[in-house]
């Protein structure tokens, strides 16, 4: 059994060949028999003048060419296996040294319509078996078709192929198969014996693959009423005659049996590497009504290796504005860590401005034993205030104003600095229980204890400030803890009033990060003691207002 397949195997070729042989021999007997051949070209295409073997075994390998009358024109010989392209002029009589006569006679290819003159180049992919056709004679019986490669009978080559009805299929096509093909026909012409010799341009090229569309998008968004534009990309290896397509297609109800073709615009080709193409394909729907809604669309691209397509939905567009910003993560991620980031940077501000602003809790605590703990730094040498001396009676202030203080507090000729009227005012006429530090804290403790504790033991704080309290660290240590305090309790109040106009930047560098911060959004009185009376009696009123109310 494997000696059996071993030794067909050996002699296959063998036998192949031997048959060949035999075909192109019989062949030629065929031919022996005169010594006149007849031949027959295409103008335009190429020809190899033929070598023959004469009866005497001699081959005939250079023709000259005969005038009419017979006589031999001076000038070279053309020897055969020469390939040139076939022209009129070529038609004559041509002569071997032995004697042999050869009539060529030159077919118009345009004007007769026997020969066809498509199929004279064919390209062969590689490592596939490939097919040659030889191009038809559509005129007069046809015979046998013999194949030369350049002069070379392709039944002498070693070569897997086989011949049948003039196509010659080369079996696992090498690139070596390139060449000029001769196809000789015998044609039989009123009792002649044509032979009609074929040129083929055979070209072997790598094989190509089915076409690829990339990934798309299998659902495309469309508004109604509006024009929607189906764009398909394509990709081929290139093929020297293309048979690339791309073509649309709608699926009535989504029914991929049932296609017709969409209006298309003209295909968009480049090339896009040494051996690519790509293609863009698309279809136009003029305009979309709710049908296009329930199709869908298949683009098909093709070319003698295969094809690939894709489907499309179509979606109706959901107008959206601004919501349609939070489908998008990355805008939401922003929002919310921008956000997140101010938090972070103005959290204190925002706790300061919120516990000044929004009281929880009892407003009035137990066990607190002082109503206002005044804060303040004297700015201008100590003035005595003196009720009897300094405070009188102010006919510029209106009744209302009388009312509220009782003995009214401005006197312009003293100009007694509000670090001395406050104490005064709050104590002596509204009748609030005041924690001043220099007064009312046991000397010989520690400063901050002491501090801390008047902090504590107040219901809110009031910080006079001037030039002078915020370059004093033992004064901005008081403001600092009540900002403490306020951040920690949430009924505890606080209450900075300007003295020396708008806070001037330069003191302010110096101050705490913590006071500067506070500083910035602090319920704050301005006060400046060289304003109108009617300026200063809103400073009071405003005052009034925003102070603990009395206990009981
Ligand atoms: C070629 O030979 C044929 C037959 O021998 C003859 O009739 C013909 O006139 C010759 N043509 C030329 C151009 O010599
Ligand atoms: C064609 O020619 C062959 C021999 O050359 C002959 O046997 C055959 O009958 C011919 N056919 C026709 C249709 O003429
Ligand atoms: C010869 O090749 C052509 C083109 O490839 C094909 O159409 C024809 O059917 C082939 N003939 C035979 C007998 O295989
Ligand atoms: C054969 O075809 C190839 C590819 O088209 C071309 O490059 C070559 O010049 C052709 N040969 C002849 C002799 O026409
Ligand atoms: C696409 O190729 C498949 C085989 O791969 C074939 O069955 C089908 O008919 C082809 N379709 C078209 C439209 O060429």
């Amino acid at each position: 059994m494997q000696t059996g397949y071993f030794l067909s195997f050996l002699f296959l070729p063998i036998f192949f060949e031997a048959c060949c042989v035999m075909k192109c021999q019989r062949r030629r007997a065929v031919l022996q028999d005169t010594t006149h051949q007849y031949y027959r070209a295409v103008k335009g295409e190429l020809f190899a003048m033929p070598c023959i073997k004469s009866s005497s075994g001699h081959m005939e390998t250079s023709w000259f060419r005969t005038e009419e009358g017979g006589e031999e024109t001076q000038g070279s010989p053309i020897e055969c296996r020469t390939r040139f392209q076939v022209e009129t002029k070529h038609s004559g009589n041509y002569t071997s040294l032995t004697g042999m006569v050869l009539h060529l006679q030159v077919l118009d290819g345009v004007a007769t319509r026997c020969v066809e003159s498509d199929r004279t180049s064919v390209y062969l992919k590689v490592a596939v078996s490939g097919t040659i056709p030889c191009p038809r004679f559509l005129c007069g019986n046809n015979t046998d078709v013999i194949w030369y490669k350049g002069n070379k009978p392709v039944c002498e080559m070693q070569r897997d192929l086989s011949e049948k009805e003039g196509n010659l299929t080369l079996r696992s096509v090498k690139y070596a198969d390139s060449g000029i093909y001769f196809c000789d026909r015998l044609i039989s012409d009123q009792g002649v014996l044509w032979t009609l010799r074929r040129a083929v341009n055979v070209t072997a090229i790598p094989s190509i693959d089915a076409p690829t569309i990339p990934e798309g998008n299998t659902e495309e968004e469309v508004e109604l009423g509006q024009p929607h534009t189906l764009t398909c990309t394509a990709y081929f290896d290139f093929e020297p005659v293309s048979s690339r397509k791309v073509e649309w297609y709608m699926n009535y109800g989504g029914n991929m049996e049932n296609m017709t073709p969409l209006p298309m615009e003209a295909s968009q080709e480049k090339p896009v590497d040494v051996d690519k193409y790509e293609v863009i394909k698309a279809a136009i729907i003029k305009e979309v009504t709710l049908q296009h809604l329930s199709h869908t669309y298949t683009c098909i691209a093709s070319n003698t290796a295969g094809n690939s397509s894709i489907t499309v939905k179509l979606k109706r567009k959901i107008k959206e504005k601004w919501p349609s910003l939070f489908g998008y993560p990355i805008v939401s991620v922003l929002l919310v860590s921008g956000l997140g980031v101010i938090l972070h940077l103005k959290w204190l501000e925002i706790q300061l401005i919120y516990k000044s602003h929004f009281k929880f809790g009892k407003q009035c605590e137990d066990g607190k034993q002082f109503d206002v703990f005044l804060s303040h730094v004297w700015s201008a040498p100590l003035v005595e205030v003196a009720e009897s001396s300094t405070l009188s009676s102010r006919p510029g202030l209106s009744s209302d104003d009388e009312q509220l203080f009782p003995i009214t507090v401005l006197d312009k000729t003293s100009n007694v600095p509000l670090e001395g009227l406050l104490p005064h005012v709050l104590e002596g006429q509204w009748g609030y229980r005041l924690c001043l530090l220099e007064r009312d804290v046991v000397p010989g403790g520690a400063y901050t204890n002491d501090v801390v504790l008047a902090v504590k033991r107040s219901r809110m704080l009031i910080c006079v400030l001037s030039a002078e309290y915020l370059s004093n660290s033992n004064a901005v240590f008081v403001l600092e803890s009540g900002v403490k305090a306020l951040l920690q309790a949430s009924a505890f109040k606080l209450l900075v009033i300007w003295t020396g106009g708008a806070p001037t930047s330069p003191i302010q560098q110096d101050l705490p990060k913590l006071v500067q911060r506070a500083l910035k959004v602090l319920p704050s009185l301005d006060w400046n003691s060289g304003n109108p009376a009617r300026g200063t009696g809103n400073f009071w009123r405003s005052l009034r207002k925003i102070l603990p109310r009395h206990r009981g």
